[in-house]
């Protein structure tokens, strides 16, 4: 069962484009499936023609989408457990533990972590409320990072449980002084930080068992060297890959400036699919004009339709 794909690749290579027609086509052949963006400059709801946030909309039958923001997911998360120290922290230490939340806020981590928190949650839904999510870019630097470490507590979620098991220690020795038996009841905080980790274990298991990276590449040379690099460190985290999809690609009957492509074209063409093989390669020509909206984006569905598993 693939019921998780990301499609990953260059800047401007049609990862969007393919994300959201793969999600089409999946929908249209039975799946209830999510396309998310994690792109921070969103282009998924211009793609679909659709106004696009946080929480999945319906964009077509058995297709919702969404677009989800790091910086949103940050904010809100850190809110959260503030407002659990608040009822769970001695007033004594509450200001260091506001300080370090605030400047976990910023840090560079957090967002990309809040960002992979949120789609831990969707990949959580997935079996239930969907049978299929669709992520508009590959996993990256810090997701790659989590997949691979046995630790997968962020650092803030460390500092912010030490903090915890500091007073802790401090509370029950306090009790022992006074001969009173310690409250070892988990606090809010702590449950908190331990599902959130069980939350990212689960997911770990789940991408690594069910999901599939589709590199977007363009036939060209240039960025022929850069696409397998991608695909060695997206295995060498365990990941597997799906087919390469190639975008763009000029017909073999194009004369004038394109015609002139048709060389350098197939010499790559030949190179993808002799290094990809194992994973397979599918080609999507280039289309006079950029697909918008569901209705555009079906003919491009059709094409990609072959990687849709059947149900
Ligand atoms: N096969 C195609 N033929 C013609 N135009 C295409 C094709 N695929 C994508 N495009 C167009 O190319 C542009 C870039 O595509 P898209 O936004 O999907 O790329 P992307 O990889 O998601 O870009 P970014 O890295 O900026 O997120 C869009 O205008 C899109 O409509
Ligand atoms: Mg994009």
């Amino acid at each position: 069962m693939l019921l998780i794909r990301f499609f990953g690749g260059k800047g401007g290579v049609g990862k969007t484009t393919l994300a959201a027609a793969f999600a089409l086509a999946s929908a249209d052949r039975g799946a209830r499936t999510l396309v998310v963006s994690t792109d921070p400059a969103h282009s998924l709801g211009d793609v679909l023609g659709t106004g696009l946030s946080d929480e999945p909309v319906p964009v077509a039958p058995r297709l919702w989408a969404a677009e989800i923001s790091g910086e949103d997911q940050a904010r809100r998360r850190v809110a959260e457990v503030a407002e659990d120290a608040r009822h769970a922290v001695p007033r004594e230490v509450l200001p260091a533990v506001e300080r370090h939340l605030a400047r976990a806020a910023d840090s560079p981590g957090t967002v990309e972590s809040a960002l992979l928190d949120r789609l831990t949650e969707l990949v959580g839904q997935v079996g239930t409320e969907w049978d299929g999510l669709v992520v508009d870019s590959a996993p990256t630097g810090h997701m790659l990072r989590l997949l691979t470490l046995p630790a997968l507590l962020t650092p803030w979620i460390e500092g912010l449980a030490r903090q915890r098991e500091k007073v802790r220690g401090l509370d029950r020795m306090v009790a022992g002084m006074v001969g009173e038996a310690a409250d070892d009841e988990p606090d809010p905080l702590l449950r908190r930080l331990h599902s959130r980790r069980e939350r990212l274990e689960r997911m770990r298991d789940r991408l690594l068992s069910r999901s599939r990276v589709h590199l977007v590449v363009v036939p060209e040379r240039l960025p022929l060297a850069e696409t397998v690099r991608a695909a060695d460190t997206l295995t060498g985290s365990g990941l597997r890959l799906g087919a390469v999809l190639v975008n763009r690609v000029v017909p073999g009957d194009a004369t004038g400036l394109l015609g002139r492509h048709l060389a350098g074209q197939s010499e790559v063409l030949a190179l993808l699919d002799e290094r990809f093989a194992d994973s397979g390669v599918l080609r999507v020509p280039l289309l006079a004009r950029t697909p918008q909206g569901t209705g555009e984006l079906a003919a491009v569905a059709d094409l990609l339709a072959p990687l849709v598993p059947e149900s």
